[in-house]
């Protein structure tokens, strides 16, 4: 059915029923015939103006219009600035019509540093006039890094569509939010942006978030290639003639961004990126405890008894979550006081103050999609409505949906009075005096996710047949709701739709929810600044994140928030982070996560994610959870998290799990002021606080495609048992010095695989690269306030060069802009140790020891601050190579440790 309307749309406009064999419609999305697009006549570029850093050309049609989904654009605008030494800004438009751009209020971007000259930038921009294409080189070797040569734009209302050529087999990674391998594949390969609540999460779909930017890795350097395009958008790779990759994108502008990276760091095109969207946020200490969650508890006697049971079998648990409880009872957003019998208010706060004074957190589910309950006395419903601020369908009325309340309205983020409303519901619903005090927010379903099946016209009947309670058949609005009336004039008279078909656009973009409009809001819903879905749909659950942000910080100002969504678009990272939605219980999710993470981590600054650990949907093993527990230990955001229907899967509900996680917590909690110190940096520069191998070993091909083990931060290297029932795994170790974690003791690597046996069921391997200074406390604890508490132990693990580097970053783990800090430097070589630094913040703990790893003799003498240390405090193990030394020493200043 959309197949034939879509081409129905198609001849009307073109009437070149001739091209039309050359395309068909599978039930998802468009397929293109490349000799047909390459065959469209492209543009010629006229009255070229060079001045200083920008370039501005007239694109003009050149030869007769292809119209394969619509109709070309006789004229456009192109617009090229060299806005820093290694950032190209590329814009084509659309001048005659104003095109819907991602709004800056959204995404705001950086403007061009003054005085940058073409001649020194790292990157230039090169063209050829007739017909119109254009490359982007590295300067100092000329060498090419994305050129559209032989691939003629199209830009027609509907379908624009760019084509770049890359080499054989490239590692393109990005383009997210995937499933698929950390390196995409090359080969007939399409990747769909569009927002979608993704149950299970299948590879080859579009899934929640959106993230239009990749990174090419080759050995001379690593660049990236940022769209800034909110519309939905096929990209795609393939190598039957030269491997290209090809925007197919049904709106918008084409305004790309070049980066220029580096020829030996890769991190460094990471940190320009975020010069861009921006550095991650900063989360508070506590965050980096562990959290279990659930969809299903069933009220709160079963809440507690999570609690009281994490307690008994002594895992730590830094915070409870409860996900939507009683379905049939449950309104959302930020209601659930309506479900007295389940989950009563005072028991509820009963909880929560028992968690707070064990040093404990708590967090609940808010959902964007409100009860569409009028004349009930629904408050969340009725405040809004007062305020006017739900999305508008596009005859004006209220655009309905069907999530988990029933029949409900979306919150219209651009909305200017909507931060107010959704600022005001959180000071009551989680008020602290008289409300659930949460600690952190997580948001869910902003896709936006609705259940209504596209054409939704009968919502309260989808309602009621998907049993979505409670069925509450009032009447539709009224339709003469007074819409909101200051809408931005400015924007709403730039986009303009007339002749476009927003649910049914020529070209069908490979959504897996079929439709555009299904299962979400509609595509034509109007916001109140005149934007349509069409546009910012993929910005929907980005706005919410920053709105809800914006909530948090308002109930407790000055203090940092954590926010977990689902839906995410470039730039959410600098306020929320984000969970990997709802996998399934099975080992490809268990290893798919970690390509998850990475994108999310390293390339898309988001480094607050995590997947659900043992598994969302479907029945974990002992043994999966087992050993899930060990990798999510390595995830920023460590959280159990389960379906309502399948088999409970606390830690503590088998041995081995309960073992398993003792053991990796132990580790997690050591290493968390070393993971802290990580965000630190990320939101000081845009570091990577995860590293894909490659990241560090960039000349080394063998580590592009590696997305099965990882570096957290940057010395820890985890290699997960992979495999069901294994207990070996075939890890990579690149040429270089590592050192096993647990015994310390040096691995040389060879740049070849090494299998590791014996691993049990309550281990992970993990080692530390040579290199680095880790700041370990020197045990674990059952939550982050005793951790804090804990002495502090420096792991000296030198390089093959001798040498060792650290930093260490501490503050109050709360404050925005923490009035005090400490910071310190580590350093070593030739068996001398400097920690030095500001030590504003007071520890109020001990360096308790110092351990050198890789010391090939017991030491002579060994030296604090010039003077000698008593034997007894000085451990060497010949077989581990490792020299212990211990301190006892207050950590409030600079100290030296020397031995030879
Ligand atoms: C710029 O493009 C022209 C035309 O394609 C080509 O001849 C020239 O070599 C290019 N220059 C560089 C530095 O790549
Ligand atoms: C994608 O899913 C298919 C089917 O489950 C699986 O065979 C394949 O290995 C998956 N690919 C990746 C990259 O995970
Ligand atoms: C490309 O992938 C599609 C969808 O997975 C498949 O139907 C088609 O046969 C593949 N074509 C080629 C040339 O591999
Ligand atoms: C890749 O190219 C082949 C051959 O032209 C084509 O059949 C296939 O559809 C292309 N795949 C994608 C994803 O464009
Ligand atoms: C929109 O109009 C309302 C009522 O007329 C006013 O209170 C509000 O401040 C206006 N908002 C903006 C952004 O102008
Ligand atoms: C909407 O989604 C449902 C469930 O995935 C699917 O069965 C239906 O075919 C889709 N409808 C359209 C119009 O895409
Ligand atoms: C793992 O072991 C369990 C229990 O013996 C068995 O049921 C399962 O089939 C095994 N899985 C694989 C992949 O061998
Ligand atoms: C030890 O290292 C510190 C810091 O790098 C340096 O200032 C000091 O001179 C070194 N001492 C010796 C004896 O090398």
């Amino acid at each position: 059915m959309l197949a034939s309307l879509t081409f129905a749309v198609m001849d009307l406009r073109s009437g070149l029923s001739l091209i039309l064999m050359f395309f068909e419609w599978v039930t998802h999305g468009t397929v293109t015939d490349h000799v047909v697009l390459d065959a469209c006549p492209g543009y010629a570029a006229q009255a070229v103006v060079v001045k200083g850093p920008k370039l501005t050309a007239d694109l003009v049609l050149e030869g007769k219009a292809c119209n394969v989904f619509g109709t070309d654009i006789e004229s456009l605008k192109l617009e090229v600035t060299y806005e820093t030494e290694t950032r190209i800004h590329l814009k084509i438009t659309d001048p005659s019509t104003m095109r819907y751009e991602v709004p800056q209020s959204v995404l705001p971007r950086p403007g061009a540093e003054s005085s940058i000259s073409p001649k020194t930038a790292a990157i230039r921009f090169n063209f050829t006039a007739s017909p119109f294409t254009f490359s982007i080189y590295r300067a100092s070797t000329s060498e090419v890094l994305f050129s559209t040569a032989s691939h003629p734009l199209i830009f027609e209302p509907q379908y624009l569509r760019l084509k770049t050529n890359l080499p054989t087999d490239a590692n393109i990674y990005g383009l997210g939010e995937h499933t698929e391998t950390f390196r995409l594949p090359t080969h007939n390969f399409t990747r769909t942006l569009w927002s979608r609540d993704a149950y299970g999460v299948p590879n080859g779909t579009n899934l929640y978030g959106n993230h239009p930017v990749y990174f090419e890795h080759r050995t001379t350097g690593t660049h990236g290639v940022f769209l800034v395009n909110s519309n939905g958008m096929d990209i795609k790779i393939n190598d039957t003639s030269g491997t290209t990759l090809e925007y197919n994108v049904i709106g918008g502008i084409l305004d790309f961004y070049f980066l220029a990276g580096s020829e030996t760091d890769p991190t460094e095109l990471v940190r320009q990126y975020a010069e861009i969207v921006g550095t991650p946020a900063e989360v508070p200490y506590w965050s980096f405890g562990f959290h279990q969650c659930r969809f299903g508890y069933q009220n709160f006697v079963d809440v507690a008894n999570v609690i009281t049971n994490y307690s008994v079998a002594e895992i730590p648990l830094e915070t409870m979550w409860t996900d939507i409880g009683d379905r049939r009872l449950h309104v959302q957003t930020p209601d659930i006081s309506v479900d007295p019998d389940y989950f009563p208010l005072t028991r509820m706060r009963e909880i929560v103050d028992y968690l707070h004074s064990h040093d404990q957190r708590y967090i609940l589910m808010t959902d964007p999609a409100v009860a569409y309950l009028p004349g009930e006395g629904y408050g969340p419903y009725d405040r809004g409505t007062a305020d006017d601020i739900w999305l508008k369908a596009a005859n004006g009325s209220f655009s309905l949906g069907a999530v988990w309340p029933g029949v409900t309205v979306f919150p219209d983020w651009f909305n200017s009075e909507a931060q107010d409303y959704w600022s005001n519901e959180f000071a009551l619903f989680y008020n602290s005096q008289t409300g659930l005090d949460i600690d952190g927010a997580w948001i869910d379903m902003n896709e936006p996710s609705s259940f209504c099946n596209y054409p939704c016209t009968d919502p309260f009947a989808q309602a009621v047949a998907m049993d979505l309670p409670p069925a509450r058949t009032t009447s539709p609005p009224d339709p003469n709701t007074p819409i909101f009336t200051n809408a931005t004039s400015a924007i709403s008279k730039r986009v303009d739709h007339s002749g476009d078909n927003v649910q049914d656009p020529p070209y069908a973009i490979a959504n897996a929810a079929g439709a555009l409009s299904n299962k979400t809001a509609y595509t034509d819903a109007k916001h109140a600044n005149g934007l349509i879905e069409y546009d910012t749909h993929n910005l929907y659950g980005t706005m919410m994140s920053t709105a809800t942000h914006n909530a948090m910080l308002s109930r407790r100002p000055g203090l940092r928030t954590l926010v977990i969504t689902r839906s995410t678009f470039a730039g959410a990272g600098s306020r929320v982070g984000k969970w990997l939605g709802d996998n399934f219980s099975d080992w490809e999710h268990y290893r798919n996560s970690i390509a998850g993470i990475l994108c999310m981590a390293s390339v898309f600054h988001v480094p607050m994610v995590g997947a659900d650990i043992c598994g969302y949907a479907e029945d974990t093993t002992e043994t999966l959870c087992a050993r899930w527990a060990m990798l999510g230990a390595f995830y920023p955001f460590m959280r159990d998290h389960n379906a309502d229907t399948s088999i409970s899967q606390e830690f503590y509900r088998w041995p081995i799990v309960t073992q398993a996680a003792k053991n990796v917590l132990d580790i997690r909690y050591r290493l968390l002021d070393y993971i802290y110190t990580a965000f630190h940096q990320a939101h000081l520069d845009g570091t990577p606080v995860l590293n894909p191998l490659w990241y560090k070993y960039p000349q080394d091909p063998a580590t592009f495609p590696i997305d099965l083990q990882f570096f957290f931060g940057d010395s820890i290297l985890v290699s997960p048992v992979t495999e069901e029932n294994a207990t070996s795994v075939s890890i990579y170790l690149p040429n270089d010095v590592f050192y096993d974690f647990g015994t310390l003791a040096p691995v040389q690597g060879h740049g070849s695989n090494v299998v590791l046996d014996n691993v049990d069921f309550v281990s992970i391997p993990v080692h530390i690269r040579g290199g680095g200074v880790l700041p370990l406390r020197a045990k674990g604890a059952m939550t982050t306030t005793a951790l804090r508490e804990t002495d502090f132990e420096f792991v000296v693990a030198p390089g093959t060069n001798g040498k060792a580097s650290g930093s260490l970053y501490l503050d109050d783990g709360i404050s925005i802009s923490p009035k005090t800090s400490t910071k310190v430097t580590m350093s070593y070589e030739e068996g001398n140790f400097t920690a030095s630094g500001s030590f504003e913040y007071a520890t109020g703990v001990h360096v308790a020891r110092v351990r050198f790893l890789g010391v090939s003799n017991a030491p002579h003498s060994v030296k604090l601050n010039g003077r000698s240390v008593e034997e007894a405090s000085v451990q060497y193990d010949s077989a581990g190579k490792v020299l212990d030394i211990s301190l006892g020493i207050s950590f409030d200043s600079s100290f030296n440790v020397q031995f030879n």
